[in-house]
């Protein structure tokens, strides 16, 4: 269930049960030509809001404003720096301990949000902290892999296209992304894993309509729907795990 939805006096009885909330974290950023601007959010927060109705676990308002720096040259993009995005998430996790909550599990759909997460948890040694990207899991790997092979590429992803097709809007088709884009070099991944882009004039120059080596013009409503509910299968049980592991009690 959603935080926002919820009565204080609902919140206070599901902290007699359970300590652990589940926090989406996304971004508001370029995804290409057929890509939202919101993908990262709505996809961490789909899937979080249906891995949270079986794991019986509430879930936080998304954090859509993070840093991406990188994507400031294409209109929508809406960057904090990475001091502030670590405040407002720092501020967030305090919130959250002064009610009770003590296990907070980060839904990530955006890589650049990796870093400044893991330094904001560490600072928080008596909070229990996991930061989990939802393509982290074997499972979704496995369908990113059987559906688009090395399309999925880096930014735009295919994959994250889909789930938002699914979730809330097919964008038609656009001849920018009906042409596959230049396939990336060997060891880009690895080189700017964590969004290590260049200055953002630099990075639109490199990457003209967007995408960063996925062909999104791949994905399809029917790929989202699936993505959405084997993600959402694989969250909830780690999300379930990360609560027995720290004996706090699972819904
Ligand atoms: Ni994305």
């Amino acid at each position: 269930m959603k935080l926002q939805m919820m009565t204080w006096l609902e919140v206070e009885d599901y902290l007699r049960r359970s300590r652990g909330i589940i926090l989406p974290v996304g971004s508001t950023e370029q995804h290409g030509p057929i890509g939202l601007i919101g993908t990262d959010a709505l996809c961490a927060e789909r899937i979080a809001e249906i891995a949270a109705e079986s794991a019986n676990a509430i879930v936080a308002p998304t954090l859509a404003l993070t840093p991406a720096p990188f994507n400031m040259s294409f209109p929508g993009t809406l960057s904090l720096s990475a001091g502030v995005f670590k405040s407002l998430v720092s501020e967030i996790i305090e919130g959250l301990m002064h009610h009770g909550f003590d296990s907070i599990y980060f839904l990530n759909g955006h890589g650049a949000n990796l870093a400044p997460l893991q330094a904001v948890a560490a600072q928080h040694a008596n909070a229990r902290v996991r930061i989990r990207s939802w393509w982290d899991f074997d499972d979704v790997s496995r369908l990113r892999d059987s559906y688009y092979g090395h399309w999925e590429g880096m930014h735009a992803t295919p994959s994250e296209v889909a789930i938002t097709q699914a979730a809330h809007r097919l964008v038609p088709p656009h001849p920018l992304a009906e042409t596959p884009p230049e396939p990336l070099p060997d060891g880009f991944l690895q080189a700017h894993a964590g969004d290590r882009h260049g200055p953002p004039d630099e990075h639109r120059k490199r990457f003209p309509d967007g995408r960063v080596g996925s062909h999104s013009a791949l994905a399809t409503p029917s790929h989202g729907a699936e993505f959405i509910s084997v993600a959402a299968g694989v969250v909830a049980r780690d999300y379930l795990q990360f609560l027995a592991s720290g004996n706090a009690k699972p819904a």
